[in-house]
């Protein structure tokens, strides 16, 4: 766990994991897995909570964006719907996030990890100016990686793989932070195809051999586009139910952690 001093000046510090994901795809189980497993194996771990508008969390966490902001409040004073309750709960709360930095900062020698879990629509916080605010304030700070959460069983149609792969993709162009793809849900669904995918793309277009419809054509030159972001990552089978592949995931954000910070 010991990631030591790098050659860019970063010093050993929590590696902040930052977790996003299609609603639907895991997220919130994903990251009470993580903090289970980390209070399991004594590793040191600190929870952010990012999303104002979780009723129950599963898990406590240390930081919290709901002890600052009300987001029922904000919706009714600002006249806004459920999305730009959100956002705007997340605008109020980045103008204060050196604070919160200072916060990790003041704790550094104690952590090992920040896991940080954000707005069910995964949008709101990959698109928006507080989104990339927070980030960057983290990714300037601690190295940084983003966990991207994908649902498994639904991913097993080419397209959908496809639009999941192209979303996740804009989201490392977008960060420029490591990525690593959780595929989740693996006690339905193994996650080997989705590797085979990835690395041989004529795999990946015999399964579309069924599907003659534009998009088809589309996504085929779409796989070949993407061999480049593919090889910029790293991928692991997760099951946050079982448990499964947690190792192989601290694994896999370790090094890209490593990465980053000889690369920054
Ligand atoms: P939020 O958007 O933050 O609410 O999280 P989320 O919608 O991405 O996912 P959530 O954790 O609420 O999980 C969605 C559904 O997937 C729930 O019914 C979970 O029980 C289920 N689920 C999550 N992880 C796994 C898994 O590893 N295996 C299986 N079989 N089901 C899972």
């Amino acid at each position: 766990l010991n990631i030591g001093q790098s050659s860019s000046g970063f010093a050993k510090k929590p590696i902040i994991i930052v977790v996003v994901g299609m609603a639907g795809s895991g997220k919130t189980t994903f990251l009470h897995r993580l903090v289970c497993h980390t209070k399991a194996s004594n590793i040191r771990g600190y929870v952010m909570n990012l999303d104002p508008a979780v009723m129950t969390l599963p898990f406590g966490a240390n930081i919290d964006i709901r002890d600052t902001v009300r987001y029922k409040e904000v919706m009714k004073q600002f006249n806004l719907g459920p999305n730009g309750g959100i956002l705007t709960s997340l605008n109020l709360f980045s103008t204060k996030f050196d604070e919160v930095i200072s916060m990790i900062e003041r704790r550094a020698d104690e952590l090992d990890y920040v896991l940080v879990d954000t707005p069910g629509q995964i949008e709101i916080f990959t698109w928006s100016a507080s989104g990339a605010i927070i980030t960057e304030a983290f990714a300037s700070t601690f190295p940084t990686v983003i966990a991207y959460v994908v649902d498994t069983p639904r991913s097993e149609s080419p397209a959908t793989f496809m639009s999941n792969m192209l979303y996740a993709c804009s989201i490392l162009y977008k960060t420029r932070l490591p990525l690593v793809l959780a595929f989740n849900k693996t006690d339905v669904a193994q996650h080997e195809f989705a590797l085979e995918w990835m690395k041989d793309f004529g795999v990946f277009h015999a399964a579309l051999d069924s599907d003659h419809s534009y998009t088809s054509t589309l996504t085929r030159s779409l796989s070949l586009a993407l061999e480049d972001f593919y090889k910029n990552l790293r991928s692991v089978g997760v099951s946050a139910v079982t448990g499964a592949g947690m190792d192989a995931f601290f694994k896999a954000v370790e090094a890209s952690a490593e990465e980053y910070m000889e690369t920054y």
